[in-house]
């Protein structure tokens, strides 16, 4: 009765097999990274991103940096196609996909919005939830650098940066994705993360989020 139970608490940490890439060398070579946090991702619908748009338009002044929190009515509405029931749709699959069993309990706890412009950095921070996540409502035309920085968080101004470990040698300890509108990312949030300050025009608007989950 102990060993199954005790079988059951470890399933969650079960890494997968999965091979995550594949070198062409002699002899090729396939490459597992089991380890580590999970990040997902996954797609929310143009509907909802035109909501949270107009939304947020109404709360920010055109040209203007903001970071404001969305009410619960404004995350509420639209019932089934709400941000509130998209949103924790999706983090109901992270923790059945991640943990081999459905959570109890999934609720957003506090949901905000930030807008920036070039020049404005989000420095590497991490959230006091334990899942966390962000979706982007608009993106930039982002400047390509011609000077490479070299810096851990900065080789990709306005993309998101996820760091982890410092550096460890035969080991990855840094991913940057780049904004796409519709894209969610769902990580947990003790995970570190920023975004450097791009240069390029128009506005880079997240919407982030911490989530409750047992
Ligand atoms: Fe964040």
């Amino acid at each position: 009765m102990d060993i199954v139970e005790k079988t059951r608490r470890l399933k969650k940490y079960e890494a997968s097999e999965a091979v995550a890439f594949s070198s062409e060398g002699s002899p090729g070579m396939d490459f597992l990274s089991p380890f580590g946090p999970l990040i997902g991702r996954t797609r929310m619908s143009v509907g909802l991103i035109d909501h949270l748009n107009s939304v947020s338009d109404a709360l920010t002044t055109p040209g203007q940096g903001a970071e404001f929190e969305l009410s619960e009515s404004d995350c509420s509405r639209g019932g089934e196609d709400s941000l509130q029931s998209c949103v924790t749709r999706a983090l109901r699959t992270y923790v059945e996909s991640v943990e081999h069993e459905p959570p109890g309990l999934v609720q957003l706890d506090n949901v905000w919005v930030v807008s920036q412009f070039a020049g404005t950095p989000s420095p590497v921070h991490f959230h006091s939830a334990e899942l966390s996540g962000v979706l982007y409502l608009k993106v930039p035309t982002i400047s390509s650098n011609a000077d490479e920085r070299n810096y851990i968080s900065g080789r990709q101004a306005g993309y998101i940066n996820f760091l982890i470990g410092g550096k460890q040698r035969f080991a990855r300890s840094l991913i940057s994705f780049k904004p796409v509108i519709g894209d969610l990312y769902i990580f947990p949030g003790w995970l570190l993360h920023g975004a450097e300050p791009f240069r390029g025009t128009g506005e880079r608007r997240s919407l982030a989020f911490n989530a409750r989950v047992e």
